[in-house]
């Protein structure tokens, strides 16, 4: 690790774009798959990591499926949780809130409560290392609003246990609106509300996100740069953006990391955070984005602690919990 990139790995943050099912390494599938005696199409983890190259979003959702096959108990779940965790902790993250896909795994017979115990399990045993979060429940846009409504009725009485709900899959030709009672019905559970938005489709989008489902914070967003006022609206109202730039490269919504809005977004004064979405398939994990978009931009060297304290500000962690997290970034300061 060069020098500079040990300043970046040791940047306390909180990574608040997360798909857990996107923490599934090669070598975890290989794993489970033994485990649960289930046949996968690919020979070996080489032969997977082979296929992650792609041309779209939805030629990434097809494999992000497909491998997610090998997660069918309260134990793989944890498993999964506790594997990323400790990753995310190596790169300073200190507070997680993490998206699981409840669909994903209901439809293949697997109960949403043992995917939520499991990731539940292996959040406490990431807050005894440090790490404080928790679990955003996300919507697959891409399949009927009836399902996601029974999802969220099934989870209501865990409420509890969750931070929020979010809307992820597939987004071009499923526009928010479509979700609008399933996220009234999330509010009267006293669920904090986000939603992808703008990462393929259309500002208009984030729009509807924020005036329909009443989002707090709009995951990727990058296509609001299309829409000023809408910036300008973002900006006024400090709604946070958590962009996720190798995602973005990865995913083709943008050519090179070189060519990634992140400085424009920062001089608009709007509240950019960095995260890694999905980062077994992107590359990276959370100071991995941040070293590439250094490397990418030499000035944003000196954007590293606003970055942290965005992650902080835009989080649903509590004031006092926030003021830790500020603390830690504080004494990294005083040290860089
Ligand atoms: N699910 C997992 N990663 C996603 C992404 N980048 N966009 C939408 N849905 C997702
Ligand atoms: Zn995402």
């Amino acid at each position: 690790m060069a020098p500079s990139n040990t300043r970046i790995f040791s940047l306390p943050t909180a990574e608040l774009h997360l798909h857990i099912e996107g923490t599934l390494e090669p070598e975890l599938v290989f794993e489970l798959a033994e485990n649960n005696g289930v046949a996968l199409p690919f020979d070996s983890v080489e032969a997977l990591r082979e296929r992650y190259q792609f041309t779209s979003l939805q030629s990434f959702l097809d494999l992000y499926y497909d491998c997610m096959s090998v997660l069918q108990t309260r134990a793989d779940f944890r498993t999964l949780g506790e594997r990323y965790l400790e990753r995310a902790y190596e790169q300073g993250v200190r507070h997680a809130e993490i998206f699981f896909d409840a669909q994903a795994h209901t439809i293949r017979g697997v109960d949403a409560e043992e995917v939520l115990d499991g990731l539940l399990d292996a959040l406490e045993a990431g807050a005894r290392k440090g790490i404080s979060g928790g679990l955003i429940l996300s919507f697959l846009r891409d399949r009927p609003v009836a399902e996601a409504l029974e999802t969220l009725e099934s989870l209501a009485h865990r409420a509890g246990d969750l931070l929020g709900v979010g809307l992820d899959s597939a987004e071009v030709g499923y526009p928010p609106e479509l979700f609008t009672p399933v996220f009234a019905r999330a509010k009267e559970l006293g669920l904090r509300l986000v939603a992808h938005a703008g990462e393929e489709g259309p500002a208009a989008y984030v729009r509807e996100a924020l005036d329909l489902l009443g989002a707090e914070r709009i995951d990727h967003g990058i296509r609001s740069l299309e829409d000023p006022e809408l910036i300008e609206r973002l900006r006024r109202e400090r709604i946070p953006l958590t962009v996720c730039p190798l995602s973005n490269v990865k995913l083709a919504v943008i050519p090179t990391l070189a060519e990634h809005p992140i400085l424009d977004l920062l001089d608009k004064e709007i509240l950019v955070t960095v995260n890694s979405d999905d980062p077994a398939y992107f590359g990276g994990y959370l100071a991995d984005n941040m070293a590439g978009l250094v490397d990418a931009f030499p000035a944003l060297d000196g954007a590293l602690e606003r970055l942290a304290r965005n992650s902080v500000e835009a989080s649903f962690a509590s004031d006092e919990r926030k003021a830790e997290l500020h603390a830690l970034i504080d004494e990294w300061a005083s040290r860089a």
